[in-house]
């Protein structure tokens, strides 16, 4: 039976490609819709590009829900330096056709609540590919879908690897640490891909071309879009790719043989100071902190973007 996701992300360009993976897996995912939130770019920007995606998939009739514009306590940080003004720039200059839908009324914090309480028990999976702030809120409304929740599903952190927004953080917790500690702090069954999984996923040149050449009729324009993604990435770091961080969510969902993890403690430092918006992991539990969360560590990068290519080839 297909598993039931929403969502919640802040499109940007691996989320893009995590919402396109998502809708080429049938038979694994059902998406019962999209929340977005603010990171990458602007909440109005991250919406627009939410809707853009489903208009390329031609799956206008999933339902976007507009969340939290704004981070529970520190100022808003975007990244429009990593992924352009419109936060799915593209290498040609060609930006993805404007959406002809709108996002639902309902606000997505309550969209979260009412779907997880509507649902049989423990059915539903949260997927978070952006800051926390929208699943954080809707665990401090409704503190009994933490228990309904089938699990919660995070891209975000970074345990052994740097950070990418400071030296130790990595940008969806260090947008709103104090939504991440409280998240990881819930007792919510927690998957999470931070840089340690998601930096052995690299868009390389081969793969890159794979993709525009077989990833059918989505994949010219998936293609255009990750090498504007990749350029930043790859001056930064002088990889031979970006990493592709948000689709390991999903596609661990469909396939978990792709990764391997250890469940452990994560801990995230609200602190202010080099520190802030750290994620700690207790690797050798050393402590005597209860896990909470699986951290995930290794992974097969060959597979992973060999189901990428095919699920979006389905498109
Ligand atoms: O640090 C990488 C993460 O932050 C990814 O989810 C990217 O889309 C941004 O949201
Ligand atoms: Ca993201």
């Amino acid at each position: 039976m297909a598993t039931k996701i929403i969502l919640d992300c802040d499109p940007g360009h691996d989320d893009a490609v995590a919402i396109l993976l998502a809708l080429g897996a049938p038979a694994h995912i059902e998406v019962l819709g999209l929340t977005v939130v603010g990171g990458n770019v602007s909440l109005q920007g991250t919406v627009t590009n939410a809707l853009r995606v489903l208009m390329l998939a031609n799956r206008e009739e999933v339902a976007v829900y507009a969340g939290c514009p704004r981070p529970l306590v520190r100022e808003m940080v975007t990244a429009e330096h990593v992924h352009g003004e419109s936060g799915l720039d593209t290498a040609s200059g060609e930006l993805l056709a404007v959406p002809k839908t709108t996002a639902r009324e309902k606000h997505a914090v309550n969209y979260i609540i009412d779907t997880i309480r509507q649902s049989e028990s423990k059915s539903v999976t949260l997927v978070a590919t952006g800051p926390l702030t929208n699943v954080a809120a809707a665990f401090a409304m409704a503190p009994d879908i933490v228990d309904e929740l089938k699990q919660l599903v995070i891209m975000g952190g970074a345990f052994h690897e740097p950070g990418n927004i400071t030296p130790a953080a990595e940008f969806n917790i260090y947008v709103d640490p104090h939504a991440a500690r409280s998240v990881f702090e819930s007792g919510a069954a927690i998957t999470v891909f931070g840089f340690d999984i998601t930096h052995q996923m690299r868009i390389t040149p081969a793969r890159l071309k794979s993709i525009q050449n077989n990833a059918g009729r989505t994949g010219k324009v998936v293609a255009d879009f990750l090498d504007f993604f990749n350029q930043y990435d790859m001056s930064k770091y002088g990889w031979d790719g970006a990493p592709l961080h948000d689709p390991c969510t999903v596609a661990w969902l469909i396939d978990p043989t792709l990764f391997e993890g250890s469940q452990m403690a994560v801990t995230v430092d609200t602190t202010d100071g080099p520190n802030f918006g750290r994620t700690v992991a207790d690797w050798y539990a050393v402590t005597e902190q209860k896990p909470n969360a699986l951290v995930i560590s290794h992974g097969d990068s060959d597979r992973f973007f060999e189901l990428i290519i095919k699920r979006l080839a389905t498109l």
